[in-house]
């Protein structure tokens, strides 16, 4: 498959001379989850769902940022920019410093320091952006950020950037591409609120276009320690070891607002043991890795779930933003290993295995 900007170029409607940026980004995986609608059908008799998981953790970056950084990146070229630069958790930073190495612009990250998860961290390195870590959480960095970018020498690639929204929209044009229809919920993580206000708009667009007959209700789930749109006040020191959307402060808030309020659906909270628990039944029972945030999406539809507010029989999307192999220290740290070291015996290693 090319990438999003050319797969969907008749609804973004670019130049023949529109120079993209891509690394076969978007087209990822609709995976049926029926471990999940058994288990909410066991645990709290919702019957019939047929819930999908869209797995972004499978881009090139290994998350869903890279749907809008495409478009950032392609656009930051075209208007001959020397510098891109983004605050961010770990996947925005990722995404950035691999669309800048391809662009031959220069990455600048501003993250905050000992909470980004190794992976992400590698990455960057990996592609050769510059890196700055602060004494500070990620609303601070993008405080910075919005101040550099004043300067006019760089260009933003954080959310606030609208190509970044325009680009994300795709994962809800493919979903509907896929099931022939938008589904009755979408489940997502929230965290700057980007994406819920992206998935949105593409929902929308579809819907106009007539490409669909409904659209879903949105529903997002933030962390319980940085709960800022479901408490409605910013949080000065958000926490959870989901640090992706360890957030207090999105700068998308109005867009995860309206998305709720126009469709229907619900902002929520789970706490960090709701999350941990969903991240580790979908390894489990579905196979699928995805990273502690991404995990949220899951958690929030088994409480959804448990508190009724889901009907019987709907078709449920679920975002999950990132691959779990971004984040090995939680995923070490959680999964419950069932590992032994042995002499390199036959015997000994049969009998372990009780075969
Ligand atoms: N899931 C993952 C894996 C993320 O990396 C993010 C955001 C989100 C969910 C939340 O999405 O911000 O659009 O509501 N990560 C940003 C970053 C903040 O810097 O990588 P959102």
């Amino acid at each position: 498959m090319p990438g999003l900007l050319e797969r969907y170029r008749h609804i973004y409607q670019l130049d023949a001379d529109y120079p993209i940026v891509s690394l076969n980004e978007g087209s990822t995986p609709l995976i049926l989850a029926s471990a999940v609608a058994r288990h909410i059908e066991t645990l709290y008799g919702v019957k019939d769902l047929k819930v999908f998981v869209k797995f972004d953790g499978l881009n090139p970056t290994g998350s869903f940022k890279d749907r809008g950084m495409t478009y950032a990146v392609s656009q930051a070229k075209k208007q001959g920019a020397t510098h891109i630069i983004c605050a961010s958790t770990g996947n925005t930073s990722a995404s950035a410093a691999a669309y800048g190495a391809r662009a031959g612009i220069k990455t600048l990250i501003i993250i905050p320091q000992g909470k980004i998860a190794l992976g992400k961290l590698s990455q960057a390195i990996m592609y050769g952006a510059s890196i700055v870590e602060i004494d500070g959480n990620f609303d601070v960095a993008l405080d910075i950020v919005r101040e550099l970018g004043k300067t006019g020498r760089v260009t933003v690639v954080n959310s606030i950037n609208p190509y970044r929204i325009e680009g994300q929209k795709s994962a809800a044009f493919e979903i509907c591409d896929e099931l022939f229809d938008a589904p009755d919920y979408h489940f997502i993580p929230v965290g700057n609120a980007g994406n819920i206000t992206a998935y949105w708009a593409g929902y929308r667009q579809y819907h106009d276009l007539g490409k669909s007959t409904k659209r879903p209700k949105m529903m997002g789930y933030e962390a319980e320690g940085c709960a800022a749109i479901v408490l409605n006040k910013k949080i000065e020191n958000p926490e959870t070891f989901a640090t992706a959307i360890r957030i207090g402060n999105p700068a998308s808030w109005q867009g995860a607002v309206d998305a709720r309020d126009e469709s229907g659906g619900d902002i929520g909270m789970v706490s960090d043991d709701e999350i941990a628990s969903a991240y580790q039944f979908l390894a489990r029972n579905e196979g699928v890795f995805c990273e502690p945030a991404s995990a949220a999406s899951v958690a929030g539809l088994f409480k959804a779930c448990q508190a009724g507010q889901v009907k019987q029989g709907a078709t449920i999307a679920c975002t999950l933003t990132g691959n779990g192999l971004k984040d090995p220290d939680s995923a070490i740290r959680l999964g419950e290993a069932d590992r032994a070291t042995l002499p390199a015996d036959v015997a000994r290693i049969q009998a372990h295995f009780g075969l």
